[in-house]
């Protein structure tokens, strides 16, 4: 046998694992804090469409963006929720809001090109574009509200710079841009001519006084603006893989074809579910006014903690805890609230500007969130 073999993509070794070390089912008695995934099922309602397409015999190949209903749908919802003018053509319902964002990366980017993001970033996002041979470049955001540092953000631009990806309300760090800000992240990519990837996946989930507000919505953003969102979290959908993007007409033809050579389309069975859920409100309140009142649960909780700082998550269902008051760096108060405490949580240095902090998801019930908090204090209490 031969010692050479083919080899493989040689940038594989700089993808990163994400939260997978820290992500390990715990035994059942352990208090769960690092699931991002809604805890309530599917609402009946959108199920009961799967079965119906089933029925009417909805299992062939169709259209690659979706059905023209669906796509239809996903422009209403942009249009009427968010201002966000979007033809239904330029729509592409991908495989998960992930998929999505690979497709902008890989149909608008090229090898060697940089992608700036607002550090602390979701892990894939690193993942993603070190996979495409393209270079992360993590520009820190301001502390303690981990909102964009557009000094930071200016000087990180070099000529090799192509997007500017964002995610508000933010995962890890519960941060929603203000209008301004977003604004000014336009002006920032407009000036440098940069494409600006809006993942607002957890747009529905703002608790700001301030709301999510589109970069395709302010004058120079629409014609650079990818807009990126998906069914998992708003609607309990995560294991239906359905997410979309939209952009301008050259970079939705760009979209198309990554997800005709990928996927072909998301399965056609599950299209008239998705554009059913994104009007069924009457099944997402209750889970949306769930994650609310969790926020408030969790942030006073944890402000009982005198080891730790906390601020009040703005949107989505996360909340990043100082632990500097504890004198242990995140990765070890992880393992040991997990092996002391019982609790799991995610350190946040496992994203390249989230030293010092770590994630809390509130996606679990009340009765979970203060036991949790009422484990981490006893710990801390014993061991600081
Ligand atoms: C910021 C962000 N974007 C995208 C996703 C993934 O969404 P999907 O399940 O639609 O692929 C997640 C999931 O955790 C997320 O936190």
């Amino acid at each position: 046998m031969s010692d050479v073999m083919p080899s493989v993509n040689n940038h594989l070794d700089k993808v990163g694992k994400g939260f997978a070390d820290f992500l390990t089912p715990p035994p059942e008695h352990v208090i769960r804090f690092t699931v991002g995934q809604p805890d309530f099922p599917t609402p009946d309602s959108i199920k009961s469409k799967v079965v119906e397409a089933l029925d009417a015999g909805k299992t062939t190949y169709t259209r690659t963006g979706g059905s023209p209903e669906l796509c239809k749908s996903v422009s209403r919802f942009l249009n009427e929720r968010y201002s966000i003018t979007a033809d239904w053509e330029n729509i592409v319902v991908t495989p998960g809001c992930k998929q999505a964002i690979l497709y902008a990366l890989m149909g608008l980017g090229n090898p060697g090109e940089e992608v700036l993001l607002l550090a602390p970033a979701w892990p894939t996002y690193d993942a993603q574009i070190s996979l495409l041979g393209m270079t992360p470049v993590h520009v820190p955001c301001t502390t303690p509200d981990f909102h964009p540092d557009f000094d930071a953000l200016e000087k990180a631009v070099t000529e090799k710079t192509k997007f500017i990806l964002i995610n508000s309300p933010n995962n890890p760090t519960g941060a929603v841009y203000t209008p301004d800000e977003v604004a000014k992240i336009v002006d920032l990519a407009v000036r440098h001519d940069l494409w600006i990837l809006d993942d607002m996946i957890y747009a529905t989930m703002v608790w700001s006084e301030h709301p999510y507000v589109s970069p395709a919505t302010i004058p120079g953003g629409a014609e650079r603006t990818i807009t990126i969102g998906g069914w998992s979290k708003s609607w309990a959908m995560t294991g239906w893989r359905l997410g979309f993007c939209a952009g301008p007409p050259a970079a939705a033809k760009a979209l198309h074809l990554c997800q005709t050579s990928a996927a072909t389309h998301v399965p056609t069975f599950t299209m008239d579910a998705a554009a059913f859920a994104l009007f069924a409100d009457d099944d997402r309140m209750p889970m949306h006014n769930a994650f609310k009142e969790r926020r408030d649960v969790i942030f006073s909780e944890l402000s009982n903690i005198p080891q730790l700082k906390v601020r009040k998550p703005e949107g989505a269902f996360y909340i990043i805890i100082d632990i500097g008051g504890t004198g242990m760096d995140d990765k070890t108060f992880a393992r040991r609230a997990l092996e002391e405490a019982d609790v799991q949580l995610i350190p946040a240095s496992l994203m390249p500007g989230g030293e010092g902090f770590c994630r809390i998801s509130y996606a679990t019930n009340i009765p979970n969130i203060i036991e949790g908090c009422k484990r981490l204090r006893e710990w801390l209490v014993r061991v600081c």
